[in-house]
């Protein structure tokens, strides 16, 4: 009878692990997010009459005695903050595709432990496209405003080239600079012209 009983005992008490075990395992909320956003996983699971609270996330690792005030961890990112005063909240400030994986918290009273998990996916993809959108829009905008006004450069250009040299012929002679410049272009002719005529002396001569 007392063997039946324990076999029962057994049997009943590895249904009710691998069941717990099963949930356990399944229960994480998976959690997408996109490089740089900011994250809190908030373990609010009953924490009354709580003695220890446990964060768990790969090889790091957190815990808080409550009954003494003690806190250790070797959270070593400096994006992992944990509330030494509030130990049910963990924030990651901005996350990073290497902030991804499992992160569990633990929370012991006296009734046993309860615990959460979260499946943390970094996707450097999911706002991609939109920030195509904010960085293409301005970009394209600028390149054809920089087209525009190159195109109406050229057309200015071509239009006044036809005529001769329109700087010179519309604007007033300026002091200074302009006329030396011009009297020394002045000069060169009156050398051509008579070097012209000398050319036509010799050559007439002949
Ligand atoms: C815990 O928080 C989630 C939302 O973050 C809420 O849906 C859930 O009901 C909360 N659970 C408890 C026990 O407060
Ligand atoms: C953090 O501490 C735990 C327990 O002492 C240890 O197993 C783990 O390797 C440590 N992790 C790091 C990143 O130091
Ligand atoms: C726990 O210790 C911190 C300092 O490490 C102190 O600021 C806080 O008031 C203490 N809390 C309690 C409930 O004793
Ligand atoms: C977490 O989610 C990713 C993708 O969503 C998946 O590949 C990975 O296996 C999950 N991790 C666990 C422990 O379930």
């Amino acid at each position: 009878m007392g063997i039946m009983f324990s076999v029962n005992q057994v049997a009943l008490l590895f249904i009710l692990l691998s069941v717990t075990w099963r949930v356990c395992a399944d229960d994480y909320r998976s959690m997408l997010v996109s490089s740089g956003d900011p994250i809190m996983f908030r373990c609010n699971i009953s924490s009354r009459d709580a003695t220890q609270i446990i964060w768990i996330k790969g090889r790091s690792y957190f815990t808080h005695s409550v009954s003494l005030n003690q806190t250790f961890s070797n959270f070593s990112s400096p994006r992992v903050t944990i509330d030494h005063n509030l130990p049910t909240k963990l924030s990651i400030s901005g996350a990073q595709p290497e902030d991804a994986g499992l992160y569990t918290c633990s929370i012991s009273g006296v009734y046993g432990v309860n615990s959460m998990k979260w499946n943390l996916t970094v996707s450097e993809t999911t706002h991609r496209p939109w920030y195509f959108v904010y960085i293409l829009t301005p970009a394209i905008g600028l390149l054809l405003c920089g087209v525009m006004s190159v195109v109406c450069l050229c057309r200015k250009f071509r239009t006044r080239t036809p005529n001769g040299d329109p700087v010179q012929n519309q604007d007033p002679p300026q002091p200074g600079e302009e006329v030396p410049l011009r009297q020394g272009h002045r000069a060169n002719n009156k050398k051509r012209s008579q070097y012209k005529e000398r050319l036509n002396s010799i050559y007439g001569h002949m």
